[in-house]
């Protein structure tokens, strides 16, 4: 069975061939199962965005190849056309990217563009808007009358409506609350769940992957660094500090009280987790 998204010895330069040229992502490996939900971290200028914008052929490699369900997509002009519909990109503040007069019209977009039945259009449309809680009643508004919160969640059905074989968003819940950001976890959780597309996360809050991903890919300086499950690599704590990566908080307080002779796990990577075995250990003291 061939990968979701495959990368072979991709590279990638900005401003080439002039004294800024900058190697973004430098002979990058790595394959996605389907089906997968997995995130991308990194600190800051890693190369998380250059990478993924590779996935869907928005950025084309200077070299190395990128394989969609086996296919290269810069095979031919159609082969790319159409992994722009099979993989899906939410941009970083994807709600600056809305254009159009109405609502319904941003949503419509991508499968106009897929030259869907006016019909189909209008279905995918609405099953979107309502996954992502956009009312009904809001589809003919501009969508500039809305708000910051409901302007994401457009532009993110905008890409749902494609119905991609997969689905990268960049970093989601950047410039939400905590609970703005809760309701984005859980939404695409959900989506994972009901569609069972691959999903890919690129995301500088090491909690929020430890809540959502299967596997974790961690780009450093352009390169991948590490891939493996949650637990894999969130042990390896000392070397992602080494390259500007804090374990969640919650990790750190778990290991303070192991350091105080408390018998907890080490492999804490959530509030939810960590609340779950503090509420375990308090009931077995008050059992005694
Ligand atoms: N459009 C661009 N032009 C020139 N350099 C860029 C451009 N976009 C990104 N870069 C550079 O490429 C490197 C990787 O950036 P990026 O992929 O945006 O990383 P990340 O998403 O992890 O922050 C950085 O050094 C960044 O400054
Ligand atoms: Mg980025």
């Amino acid at each position: 069975m061939s990968y979701a998204i495959e990368a072979v010895n991709l590279t990638h330069y900005y401003s080439k061939g002039t004294i800024q040229q900058v190697a973004a992502i430098e002979n990058i490996n790595l394959q996605i199962n389907k089906g997968e939900l997995v995130g991308i971290i990194g600190h800051t200028g890693s190369g998380k965005s250059t990478l993924i914008s590779h996935f869907n052929g928005l950025l084309k490699p200077d070299s190395g190849k990128i394989l969609v369900d086996g296919v290269d997509i810069h095979k031919d002009k159609e082969t790319l056309r159409q992994s722009r519909f099979k993989v899906g990109l939410c941009f970083q503040y994807p709600e600056y990217q809305l254009f159009e007069e109405t609502v319904y019209k941003d949503i419509a977009f991508g499968p106009k563009n897929m030259k869907l039945s006016e019909s189909e259009i209008k279905e995918r449309v609405f099953r979107a808007a309502a996954f992502v809680g956009v009312k009904p009643e809001h589809m003919e508004k501009s969508p500039f009358d809305l708000s910051g919160g409901e302007k994401r969640r457009v532009a993110i059905a905008g890409v749902m409506s494609m119905e991609p074989e997969v689905l990268i968003f960049d970093e989601p819940a950047a410039g939400l609350d905590p609970r703005g950001r809760k309701a984005l976890i859980n939404l695409i959780k959900e989506y994972r769940k009901q569609t069972g597309s691959t999903v890919i996360i690129v995301s500088h809050s090491m909690e929020d992957i430890a809540e959502m991903a299967d596997k974790v890919i961690v780009m450093n300086k352009s390169s991948v660094a590490m891939q493996g499950t949650v637990d894999e690599v969130y042990s390896r704590g000392d070397e992602l500090r080494s390259m500007g990566l804090n374990v969640p908080e919650i990790t750190e307080i778990f290991a303070k009280l192991r350091a105080k002779g408390i018998d907890v796990p080490a492999n804490v990577y959530t509030v939810e987790q960590g609340a779950e075995i503090l509420r375990n250990l308090m009931g077995k003291g008050a059992a005694k």
